[in-house]
């Protein structure tokens, strides 16, 4: 199908789904938007903001609050947006291990995700739009006309983690990376709401050993 409304980009952590979404867009000039910074907003919000994440009727008080931004990015250190949180720049502080660590606990509450599916349904409705997470092309948009789910082995997965670390300068353990990752996917495939989980009509791209040119290229091509 030529234009598709919305392109969904699902898949486990780091199988590559931002790099591909930001390339396609840019070729394609959609709007990306990546919406595990909207968890990881929330999750950095909640770390900051409450005695405990645990309480989970605050957490989704705080996510109804919130005001999350992503915006053209206004620095050149490697970013590919900004992400303000109630005005403040947080690109780089959802990225730490911490928020890493608690993400998926927050993400798992249906209320956190009820606030964020309303945002993204409304950002998606605009049109020409490439939204990666989860449970896009499940949950947030059934309907959209081209479901890609990506996968790779988490050990190509965590590989690909630590160079992006390394490259930023940041301290990174393989191993620390490849554990906590492996306990994140399974809290997200097997939550009770939009578990992470391929819709019926996706397409399954599998990124081991392709490089991120191939990928564009095999998304593209079912666009034809
Ligand atoms: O970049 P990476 O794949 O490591 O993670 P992310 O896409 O930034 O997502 C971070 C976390 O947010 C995931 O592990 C999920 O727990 C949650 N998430 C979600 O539940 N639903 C989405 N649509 C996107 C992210």
């Amino acid at each position: 199908m030529k234009n598709p409304t919305i392109i969904a980009i699902d898949g486990p952590a780091a199988s590559g789904k931002s790099t591909i979404a930001e390339k396609l867009a840019k070729e394609l000039n959609y709007l990306y938007l990546d919406t595990g910074v909207m968890y990881r907003a929330v999750t950095l919000a909640g770390l900051q903001r409450l005695p405990t994440l645990d309480d989970e009727e605050a957490v989704v008080r705080l996510s109804e609050q919130v005001d999350i931004d992503i915006r053209q990015p206004t620095k050149d250190d490697g970013r590919m947006y900004d992400v303000l949180l109630d005005g403040e720049d947080v690109t780089w502080a959802i990225r730490s291990a911490e928020v890493e660590a608690h993400v998926s606990q927050v993400s798992a509450y249906p209320g956190v995700r009820a606030a964020m599916t309303a945002q993204q349904r409304r950002i998606g409705r605009r049109g020409r739009v490439i939204m990666a997470g989860r449970d896009i092309g499940t949950v947030v948009f059934p309907e959209a006309e081209l479901k890609i789910f990506m996968v790779a082995s988490p050990e190509e997965r965590a590989r690909r983690r630590h160079i992006e670390n390394l490259r930023r300068g940041l301290k990174s353990d393989y191993n620390e990376i490849l554990n906590a990752m492996i306990k994140r996917d399974q809290i997200d495939s097997t939550r009770a709401v939009a578990p992470l989980r391929p819709a019926e009509d996706a397409h399954i791209i599998d990124t081991d050993g392709l490089s991120i040119d191939e990928v564009v290229e095999r998304v593209k091509s079912l666009m034809v």
